[in-house]
């Protein structure tokens, strides 16, 4: 085992060895398929009663599809604030009594220590110049960060996934491994990731409220994406991404 005071190494040394695997032979592997065991004994069984859309959660859950063909047309500005606010923004900030903000958010944190930063890459929102942006929770506000990316550089970052060029947003969610870490230990990497999930299924539920379609991205190369947006990938690295926009 690592000494205990040793939170990094492990997550790192797993983070920065998992760039994508360009392995041909198992993207075109026609055998993997999800695997369904037989139930085990039918008489035993509990079935369950009927599945039912008739909620809006439900339906909004029906209606969330990965989307590969996006239409090139203007996004308002209100589309991407509620994006965001859904996914990472403030519910309540409040005083604690030691003097720190608390702050509530619309998804679960370990610890409730939310290590995780927005980034969005932005193409065609009315008003705003294309460019990344630094999601500012407290403020709630856009803040341009590094130069514009062109088309081109952001389809390589994503291993030539060129659907991606017409998304009208790329959220880019980064994760600041200490701030989890130095409570947790490396099983607060497990953690992080895990908060990421709760963050981009906001994302996408939004999407699908908003009539907009959304692709979770796990393939893009995670040296490239870093430096392009200026993280020191030991501090802070990007650990997932989801595009969004209109649907072709
Ligand atoms: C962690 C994760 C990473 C993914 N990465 C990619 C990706 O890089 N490119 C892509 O086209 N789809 C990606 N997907 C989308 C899946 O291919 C898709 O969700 C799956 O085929 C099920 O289809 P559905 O989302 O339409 O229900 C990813 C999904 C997840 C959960």
């Amino acid at each position: 085992m690592l000494p205990y005071e040793d939170a990094l190494s492990l997550p790192l040394l797993y983070h920065l060895n998992s760039e994508p695997w360009l392995n041909q032979d198992a993207y075109a592997d026609p055998t993997a398929v999800p695997e369904f065991a037989p139930v085990g004994q039918p008489s035993e069984a509990v079935p369950l009663p009927p599945r039912t859309d008739d909620s809006p959660l439900s339906a909004l859950l029906a209606a969330r599809r990965s989307c590969r063909t996006y239409a090139r047309k203007p996004l308002p500005l209100t589309a991407v604030a509620r994006l965001l606010d859904n996914a990472y923004g403030t519910i309540a900030v409040t005083l604690r009594d030691n003097g720190l903000l608390g702050i509530t958010r619309p998804i679960p944190s370990a610890g409730g220590l939310y290590p995780l930063n927005l980034r969005v890459l932005t193409r065609d929102i009315t008003g705003v110049p294309d460019a990344v942006y630094d999601y500012n929770v407290l403020h709630r506000c856009l803040e341009p960060k590094t130069l514009p990316v062109d088309a081109g550089e952001v389809t390589d970052h994503f291993l030539a996934q060129q659907f991606l060029e017409h998304a009208s947003v790329i959220v880019i969610l980064s994760a600041v491994f200490a701030r989890t870490l130095k409570k947790y230990g490396a099983r607060g990497y497990r953690y992080v990731l895990l908060e990421a999930g709760h963050v981009a299924q906001n994302l996408c539920l939004t999407a699908a409220e908003l009539g907009l379609g959304s692709l979770c991205v796990g393939g893009y190369r995670d040296r490239a994406l870093n430096s392009a947006l200026g993280l020191d990938e030991r501090r802070e690295a990007v650990v997932y991404c989801i595009g969004i926009g209109h649907v072709a």
